[in-house]
């Protein structure tokens, strides 16, 4: 953005570099709010922000005795999950950004941003967000500096990533950061002068997410809700910082981190890719139903991982905080989550109960009588609309979590043994596979496909690829994307981690589960560590290697020999399909994909044949 004459005051702290309090003044310069605030990061600013809020209506503060510390925001029934669609990777070239991403030319793009920023702050406050996107100090961990207009931006940032003044000190100190800028698009003073009154949740129609790979920027415009606004969290953490990985020779992923010790006292690390609502959170903190296995939650999004000193790859949760699906969320299905929100928590989008606290679907078995809904209308057992957004969310800091391990902040990371590719398939993919080897796992990685979720604007349950989870997330053409994984690979060597395939979400043709999913998901993740520490064979299947018959840890669960075998069945025929999808879809990258990719293709055809062949 050009912007050539500065004169709105910034009262920057003393010691924010000349570059920061410019890029700050320019940016006044062309949004023109009336006040700039610093965030520091502190408490008082935050219960400053939480009173003003709840005062202007933004905010509805929880009964204190029920819900200490927490608040509840509704949203705008057209602000309620990313929006894909407007969502963009604005490198030079566009094969940069590739056939899976919104692409458009840099310059052009920032003419439009220039247009839509122009005034958009008007009769606001705006924030200078300093943060740092893993621990502070940690050479993993990345600054940058959000501006916002929004001050649930603010609180929500302070929650999900370390804010405030710690992060302005490393830049003073001389740390590289990246510029984000956000508007809620919603000015309370026309470029005439004319006033308008406030909404509960400004936003615009209009709305852009954009991101600048070759510059490193962020541009977001119109949207006030989660991984739109939270520019740290999907916009730096992933689609910047997948662009820094390929660069430096790191990953950075859409992946939960986790910790778990075995019965031996055995500890191993895991990371998992689902993608968005499809249970990172869930095993993040799973508590494993099967005795002497205990689970440690490191992270529940975001991964940054890269090969240490000893060539094993080192993972870092770089946020701070959860930003979590609450629909779902129960004693029975996620308690040490529940528990997590049982003070200072921000909820958006779930039903408010008649004495002030929150309800969303699942929490209960029960609904409460009466309900003030999402959408802040009245609302009762079976007048057929949710009371919470299938996408309503909390927002919470980690430490919260009864789960969290004591490494969980190590800046050093902990060594990955297994990642995990997953999804929503309702056929075909079985429980738990093993990749034959790392390019294998690639492969299964990059032809994941998911049932699409609330997460993002879409048709829900429209099966869709959805590669490594990072769809939405990956800030550069998703087949070079797949082959600097192999090539990491090659740079990780025997030491890379073991990948597996997963699938918690199989149905049987009356469209019931045919697993329980959430703690009893320990079973499955017991064969991979086992087959790991290399106790345990396997079968050699199309998928990959799957567990020999009585291998599964099934003990102390109820589920019949009929719905274990419906769960690994491997139908050729359905096979050979999505062998076929598979090459339509890799047809798309055209020369781009990985000979090695082609490769694996050709190997599962050649699984598939074999099977076919034996049959006859
Ligand atoms: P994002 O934050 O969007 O990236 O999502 P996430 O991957 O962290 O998803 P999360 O763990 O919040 O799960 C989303 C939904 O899936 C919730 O409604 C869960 O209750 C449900 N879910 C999670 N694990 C399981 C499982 O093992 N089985 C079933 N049936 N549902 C699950
Ligand atoms: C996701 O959609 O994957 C999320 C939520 O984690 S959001 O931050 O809104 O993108
Ligand atoms: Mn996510």
């Amino acid at each position: 953005m050009v912007v050539d004459s500065i004169t709105a005051p910034s009262n920057a702290p003393a010691n924010a570099p000349e570059d920061l309090v410019a890029w700050v003044a320019g940016v006044a310069e062309l949004t023109q709010p009336d006040r700039i605030q610093w965030c520091d990061g502190s408490e008082a600013e935050r219960d400053r922000l939480y009173a003003e809020m709840v005062d202007a209506g933004m905010l509805v503060a929880l009964n204190p005795e029920l819900r200490p510390g927490s608040y509840l925001a509704r949203s705008a029934a057209s602000d309620v999950a990313r929006v894909e669609g407007r969502t963009y990777i604005c490198s030079e070239r566009e094969e940069d950004a590739g056939p899976t991403n919104n692409w458009a030319e840099p310059a052009a793009m920032k003419r439009t941003l220039a247009s839509l920023f122009a005034g958009s702050m008007r009769g606001r406050t705006m924030y200078v967000i300093p943060f740092s996107m893993g621990p502070l100090g940690s050479e993993l961990s990345r600054i940058g500096v959000e501006i916002s207009d929004s001050p649930y931006v603010v609180v929500n940032m302070r929650m999900t990533t370390r804010m405030g003044t710690p992060a302005l000190d490393a830049i003073a100190a001389g740390a590289v950061w990246v510029p984000a800028v956000h508007s809620m698009g919603y000015p309370l003073v026309d470029a005439d002068g004319e006033p308008r009154p406030d909404v509960a949740w400004p936003c615009n129609e209009v709305k852009y997410i954009t991101h600048f790979p070759e510059t490193h920027e962020i541009w977001s415009f119109g949207s006030g809700y989660g991984g739109n606004a939270l520019l740290g969290k999907k916009c730096y953490a992933l689609r910047i910082a997948s662009v820094l990985a390929r660069e430096e020779g790191w990953l950075a992923e859409h992946m939960l981190i986790l910790r778990i010790t075995g019965p031996d006292g055995r500890v191993f690390h895991l990371t998992a890719a689902f993608p968005s609502a499809c249970g990172k959170t869930n095993l993040a903190m799973l508590r494993p139903t099967i005795p002497g296995w205990k689970v440690e939650t490191i992270g529940d999004d975001i991964a940054w991982m890269r090969p240490g000193a000893d060539g094993r790859l080192y993972a870092i949760n770089p946020e701070y905080g959860f930003f979590g699906v609450a629909p779902g969320t129960s004693e029975q299905t996620n308690p040490t989550c529940l528990h997590a929100l049982a003070h200072d928590t921000i909820f958006t989008n779930v039903a408010l109960t008649d004495d002030g606290d929150v309800w969303w679907e699942g929490l209960t078995p029960e609904p409460p009588a009466h309900l003030i809904d999402w959408e802040g209308l009245d609302w009762t057992p079976g007048c057929g609309r949710p009371a919470s957004h299938p996408n309503g969310r909390f927002t919470v800091q980690a430490e919260q979590a009864e789960s969290i391990a004591a490494e969980w902040e190590d800046p050093t990371g902990v060594p990955i043994d297994v990642i995990l590719f997953g999804g929503r398939r309702a056929h075909n993919v079985p429980l738990i596979s093993e990749s034959y080897n790392w390019s294998h796992g690639v492969f299964v990685g990059a032809t994941v496909s998911s049932e699409q979720t609330a997460a993002a604007e879409g048709l829900v349950g429209a099966l869709r690829r959805d590669p490594f989870a990072m769809l939405p997330f990956c800030g550069y053409n998703m087949a070079d994307y797949w082959g600097h994984w192999l090539h990491m690979g090659e740079v990780l060597g025997d030491a890379a981690p073991r990948i597996f395939q997963v699938n918690w979400f199989r149905k049987d043709e009356s469209g019931r589960w045919l697993w329980p999913g959430f703690g009893e998901n320990s079973r499955a993740i017991e064969w991979a560590l086992r087959r790991v520490a290399g106790e345990l064979g396997a079968v050699d299947a199309i998928s990959g290697r799957i567990p020999a018959s009585g291998d599964l840890n099934t003990e102390g669960i109820d589920i019949s020999e009929a719905d274990l075998a419906a769960l690994f069945a491997l139908d050729p025929e359905a096979w050979s399909a999505e062998a076929d999808l598979t090459e339509e879809y890799f047809a798309q990258f055209g020369a781009k994909v990985p000979e090695a990719l082609k490769q694996e293709l050709w190997n599962l055809r050649e699984r598939i044949a074999a099977v076919q062949d034996a049959a006859e």
